[in-house]
């Protein structure tokens, strides 16, 4: 009889990637950016919706406080102002009052928030070949419209390993592990529920 391999000297990160897979590929999917007839106005609207599911998640990550101490500034990862100044910039009127989402992850303490944080800071990677397609097929650059796809741009990388050793560091226990796997995928389910949902202003 063959046995399930056992997870527990696997590192936290390849756990993450390996296990939220599926849900990272249901979202790219019903996110469409890579397609080669992206308009513009899909476009916009997608980065709406990042915004009504980031806005509110920010906020309660931010509630749970502490990240300093786990090595995260947590204000220099904030991703609501690059879609805000996008937005603008494509003629969203009245930003503030764009739909929110209420259906989140839980995010009850630092545990549920790097889960949640994994998903979010992942998608900076990405986020880059993304950026790449937008500027070509829209001609969308960082200064029309392209902030939060270009993220943090030629640091992405060094913002990633800086996250992966803060996270590393944190999630010593199997059990710290087991959670934050579950709330990574929880975070892609929600997110995925709610462009599904196709809350629109
Ligand atoms: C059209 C949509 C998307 C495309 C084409 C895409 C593409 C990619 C690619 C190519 C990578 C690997 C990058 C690398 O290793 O350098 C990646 C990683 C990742 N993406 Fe996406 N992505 C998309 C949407 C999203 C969304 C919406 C999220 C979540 C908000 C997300 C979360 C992640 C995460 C967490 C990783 C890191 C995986 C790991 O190495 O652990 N992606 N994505």
């Amino acid at each position: 009889m063959t046995s399930e391999p056992v997870a527990t000297n696997r590192s936290i990160l390849a756990r993450l990637k390996d296990e939220t897979r599926p849900e990272h590929d249901a979202i790219e999917q019903v996110l469409g950016l890579m397609d080669e007839t992206l308009m513009l106005a899909t476009y916009r609207r997608r980065l709406e919706q990042f915004h009504g599911f980031y806005r509110p998640v920010e906020e309660r990550l931010q509630v749970l406080g502490g990240w300093g101490k786990h090595g995260i500034d947590l204000g220099a990862r904030s991703k609501v102002l690059l879609l805000e100044a996008d937005l603008r910039v494509l003629g969203t009127e009245a930003v503030e009052n764009l739909p929110v989402c209420w259906e989140l992850p839980d995010l009850t303490d630092v545990v549920d928030g790097f889960g949640c944080l994994y998903v979010l800071e992942g998608s900076t990677l990405g986020s880059q070949f993304i950026s790449r397609h937008v500027q070509k097929i829209l001609g969308v650059t960082p200064e029309i419209g392209g902030r939060y796809f270009h993220g943090y741009g030629e640091r992405t990388g060094e913002m990633w390993r800086e996250f992966g050793a803060a996270l590393t560091a944190f999630a010593v226990e199997r059990e710290t592990q087991d959670r934050i796997v579950e709330n990574a995928i929880a975070t892609f389910r929600r997110l995925r529920g709610w462009f599904q949902r196709g809350h629109v202003s």
